[in-house]
């Protein structure tokens, strides 16, 4: 049986981010075909297809045929336990999505080798560079027209502000896309077939040395030309492999492929798998010691609440992310902020489309555990011998606002408990106006669809109706400065810039454009802003 070292350094936890559209779920399904968690692409949710709902624990799911918070998919791969953290990225766009990235030991970047890099995979970029956790890249799409691999680097290098390092280079370009060259190794991988047969089944790839006579037949004879002109190029320019470099988050390494035609897809999975980090030590926040996953005991924190997936029992379900040791059913536990002793009576994972009952879990691993109302986003459990917090989980910035008031007045009650229970629970962000009270209050969302969920979720449970009116903020930062450093109220700002307060009285400043930001900088010498609240 395996120690429970043996199980944790197997374990590489990551998610896939991308700006919609860029092929994600296509790639997730294809390494789930190539790992033999599936026998044949084209099972696994499409967007179309009523089945993508992960849950139909709200209505909003069902009607708009797309799940509202994320799913952990768990597999066995080559000696790996692999789990693919589901980050949502369409509509479903939420707060939820940044969160996941914080349970994350690495991720993978999908970009559309048209378009190059989109809005919202510069968002999940920030946030993953925030944690520094490596970042590799998938340049997808080589089947259609694409740009120019070398244009698509600098873009990511300018944009990003991550160095890159191919680990294969395309061989032609959309219908000519032939093959891909391993650069470690210095050999050809040509694609058998023009992948539109088969695209549900493995493709086959032919390997040939640099150099082989028959590589113009192979590949192409004007292919191989520009290989050789590509490569030279490459090996005086492109950054050297440095595996520290990708392990702290300042260098990912590329990969190009098609994932819908298979293309390149098992090249990736290799070298992935390969590179990818098992879980490695948080910081005990109370100490600033490391907390080694192997050799201590559970512990882990809530990076995610979510609730009513099951209509029946209105039950919320907190996701744990396991930093250390290992989690058995039914086990005693200590839950930090709540200073008490709690029992994880239940455990589920998300696999695919079912929840199933975890017994034993280890760190890297995802836990939802039952939650009566107890958790925060945030809060760290661990075992009863070990005491150990971790930092918490970042605000990360709203992008829509809207002033919600409730249409009856004598809810007064129910809006005030509805509106701080689902702030609570981490599905929107309410702030005050200072000075104000809480008769109608600003919320903020990270995705839009959250005020729908926010209204009906009010309706259904707290049965009360609300009033939306939006605002036309663009922009939030917190005030960094050291307590009692500025003071808010003085704070020479455009008139239209809103002082408000957030739940935990943390300051903030919302502006109507990124120039008034730069106006409340220049006049305001002293102040500090952030885009990331205080950590729960
Ligand atoms: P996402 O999760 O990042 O949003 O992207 P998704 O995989 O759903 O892919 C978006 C669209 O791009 C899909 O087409 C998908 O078939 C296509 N796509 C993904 N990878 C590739 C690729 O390697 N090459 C090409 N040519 N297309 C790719 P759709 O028509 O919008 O959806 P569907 O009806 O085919 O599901």
């Amino acid at each position: 049986m395996p120690s429970i070292a043996d199980e944790i350094s197997s374990r590489r936890t990551f998610a896939i981010i991308s700006h919609p559209d860029a092929g994600k779920t296509t790639l997730t399904e294809k390494l789930l075909l190539y790992t033999g968690t599936i026998q044949s692409a084209g099972s696994v949710k499409g967007k179309s297809s009523a089945k993508h709902a992960v849950s139909d624990w709200m209505d909003i799911e069902k009607q708009r045929g797309i799940s509202v918070t994320s799913s952990v998919l768990q597999f066995t791969y080559g000696g790996c336990c692999v789990n693919i953290l589901d980050t949502p990225g369409h509509q479903d766009f939420s707060e939820d999505t940044y969160r996941t990235l914080m349970a994350a030991d690495s991720a993978v970047m999908v970009i559309d080798g048209a378009k190059g890099v989109e809005a919202q995979t510069v968002k999940l970029f920030r946030v993953c560079a925030l944690r520094g956790i490596p970042i590799f890249t998938f340049v997808n799409k080589l089947d259609r027209e694409t740009r120019d691999p070398f244009e698509l680097m600098e873009e990511i290098e300018n944009v990003l502000g991550i160095g890159t390092c191919p680990m294969n280079w395309p061989i032609g370009n959309g219908k000519n896309f032939r093959g891909v060259f391993d650069r470690a190794s210095r050999h050809v991988l040509a694609f058998e077939g023009d992948g539109r047969a088969n695209a549900s089944k493995k493709v086959n790839e032919i390997e040939a040395e640099l150099g082989d006579p028959a590589l113009d037949e192979l590949i192409g004879a004007e292919n191989h030309r520009n290989l050789m002109d590509d490569i030279e190029l490459l090996d005086g320019a492109a950054d050297e492999f440095d595996f520290d470099a990708v392990r702290a988050g300042k260098l990912s390494p590329v990969f190009f492929g098609s994932a819908l035609t298979n293309f390149g897809v098992e090249p990736f999975l290799k070298d992935f798998l390969r590179l990818a980090p098992a879980p490695s030590a948080h910081t005990d926040a109370l100490t600033g010691e490391p907390v080694e996953p192997e050799t201590s005991a559970f512990s882990g924190f809530v990076f995610k609440i979510q609730a009513n997936m099951d209509k029946n029992h209105r039950d919320r379900i907190a996701f744990v992310r396991i930093c250390s040791g290992k989690f058995e059913r039914g086990m005693d536990a200590w839950h930090m902020q709540g200073n008490r002793k709690i029992k994880l009576a239940t455990g589920t994972a998300m696999m695919a489309d079912d929840r199933a009952t975890v017994d034993e879990a280890y760190a890297g691993d995802i836990v939802g555990l039952f939650d009566p109302g107890m958790f925060s986003i945030g809060d760290t459990v661990c075992s009863t011998s070990c005491r150990v917090q971790y930092a918490g989980i970042p605000t990360f910035a709203p992008e829509h606002f809207a002033r919600v008031s409730q249409v009856d007045t004598l809810k007064r009650k129910q809006f005030v408990k509805g509106m701080e229970e689902l702030a609570q629970e981490g599905a929107i962000q309410i702030f005050r106006e200072l000075g104000a009270g809480m008769e109608s209050v600003i919320v903020g969302v990270v995705g839009e669809l959250q005020f729908e969920v926010l209204e009906q979720r009010l309706k259904s449970e707290y049965h009360v109706e609300v009033r939306r009116q939006p605002l036309g903020y663009t922009d939030i930062r917190w005030i960094a400065n050291e307590p009692g450093q500025v003071d808010i109220k003085s704070l020479n700002l455009t008139r239209d810039t809103l002082r408000v307060e957030d739940m935990r009285g943390g300051k903030l400043l919302l502006f109507t454009s990124p120039w008034n930001v730069d106006w409340a900088f220049e006049h305001n010498p002293d102040l500090e802003l952030s885009e990331f609240g205080n950590v729960t």
